[in-house]
């Protein structure tokens, strides 16, 4: 079945699109408002785009309401600040309660229980319990159509949970890690389920066929 998804209303392009691309790793994003303190949103239209320099983008919808960009969108637009804290299965519960549309100036990391300390090189802060946190700075904020803006990051610091680092040889130990993913909608997977390929050279993949 072709589908002109150009055609299709957003909500419908979104369906397909977050239905489809996936699993989506999810980054939990603090920001900070002058006036509001700190805020913690969840993004799963988020990923890693490259490193030297290191860039993470985060896609940003509109509020459903009508009521304009999310408070995440409104304070990277402001100051050009944010920490990614990728999301473990511990944090999942904590994760989800950060989600809700709590009135400007709520804490969702009060609410969900989640112990914050200063970033060492921005403002916003940093939540404890995350395995992995990146401290960004925008590199650009584009708005590519009144309801969506793409928020791209550099790298400044990166934080990882002791234990889950070798300093030797920075392997990360996956099964200690245990990142979730996105599905769609309500649904979510774990990373225990993995399987392992190598990419093989030519000749010795020339030499597997004969
Ligand atoms: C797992 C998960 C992933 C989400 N991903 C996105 C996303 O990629 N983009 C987006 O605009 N909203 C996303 N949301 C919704 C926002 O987290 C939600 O609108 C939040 O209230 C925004 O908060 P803010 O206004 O404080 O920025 C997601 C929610 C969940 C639970």
């Amino acid at each position: 079945m072709k589908i002109d998804i150009n055609a299709l209303a957003p909500a419908d392009q979104y369906k397909l699109l977050s239905a489809t691309i996936v699993p989506r790793p999810i980054a939990l994003v603090t920001t900070w408002s002058q006036s509001h303190g700190d805020n913690a949103a969840p993004f799963s239209f988020f990923n890693v785009m490259g490193e030297n320099p290191p860039v993470l983008v985060l896609g940003l919808e509109q509020r459903r309401d009508g009521g304009g960009p999310k408070h995440t969108t409104a304070n990277i637009a402001a100051n050009g600040q944010f920490v990614v804290h990728m999301v473990d299965e511990a944090l999942a519960g904590a994760m989800n309660v950060c989600a809700i549309d709590f009135p400007e100036g709520q804490s969702e990391a009060l609410h969900a229980g989640l112990e914050l300390t200063s970033s060492s090189t921005v403002r916003p802060s940093r939540i404890v319990a995350a395995p992995v946190a990146f401290e960004c700075e925008r590199i650009a904020l584009l708005q590519l159509s009144p309801g969506r803006h793409i928020a791209i990051g550099k790298v400044l610091v990166m934080h990882v949970r002791d234990g889950l680092l070798d300093p030797a040889t920075l392997h990360i130990d996956t099964e200690a890690y245990r990142p979730v993913g996105r599905l769609h909608g309500r649904f979510y997977i774990r990373t225990r389920d993995r399987f392992e390929m190598q990419v093989p050279g030519y000749a010795q993949w020339l030499a597997t066929r004969r």
